[in-house]
């Protein structure tokens, strides 16, 4: 099932989202299933629980669309849940970056290079990795949205003072987007 995508101004998107008890959450795998449907449906790459709604720290990616990014035997839709980065490092890489929650919006973004990662798969399998390049900054982006982060906050002073207007439409539901959107106050 195809689920709207909350729109920047959604007070959701602001919440520290929290852990969940995987084995025991209601209809997790459909969910999981709802998500990369929906990702897929908008044509983005990783897809975080509160741009669903749910304050909850899960998020899904799928690679497809940039499968040349992706190192060999690394498959290219993950589940992360109760994630934790407790390692960055390797090099501050400045990249363009969109979100679906912010239809039409591209900005640099700076990220380092490299992360280590702790979590729960979709089979609940406990899972501690290294990743870098394209993956670790999709990874970085969809973590920050668990955290109520989203990557305009990231984005350097002036240009954020730029976009400050593309901020307040969004928050006024003046955007397009070709998927389904929700702006909830
Ligand atoms: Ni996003």
């Amino acid at each position: 099932m195809i689920l709207p995508i909350y729109i920047y101004g959604s007070p959701v998107l602001r919440e520290v989202a929290k852990d969940i008890d995987a084995a025991n959450y209601p209809n997790l795998k459909e969910l999981i299933a709802d998500m990369f449907e929906t990702m897929v449906e908008a044509d983005g790459v990783g897809l975080a629980a509160p741009q669903v709604g749910l304050p909850i720290r899960l998020f899904c990616i799928d690679l497809t669309p940039v499968a040349d990014e992706v190192p060999k035997g690394m498959p290219l839709k993950q589940v992360f849940i109760n994630a934790e980065i407790y390692e960055r490092g390797g090099a501050e890489v400045k990249m363009g970056e969109g979100c679906l929650s912010l239809p039409g919006l591209n900005e640099d973004v700076v990220r380092p290079s490299k992360i280590r990662i702790r979590y729960l798969d979709e089979n609940l399998n406990e899972r501690d990795e290294e990743f870098d390049g394209y993956p670790a900054r999709v990874i970085q982006h969809e973590y920050d949205h668990t955290d109520g982060v989203v990557f305009t906050d990231r984005v350097a002073p002036l240009r954020k003072n730029l976009i400050k207007s593309k901020l307040l439409a969004f928050t006024k539901g003046k955007y397009r987007a070709s998927y389904r959107c929700k702006l909830a106050k």
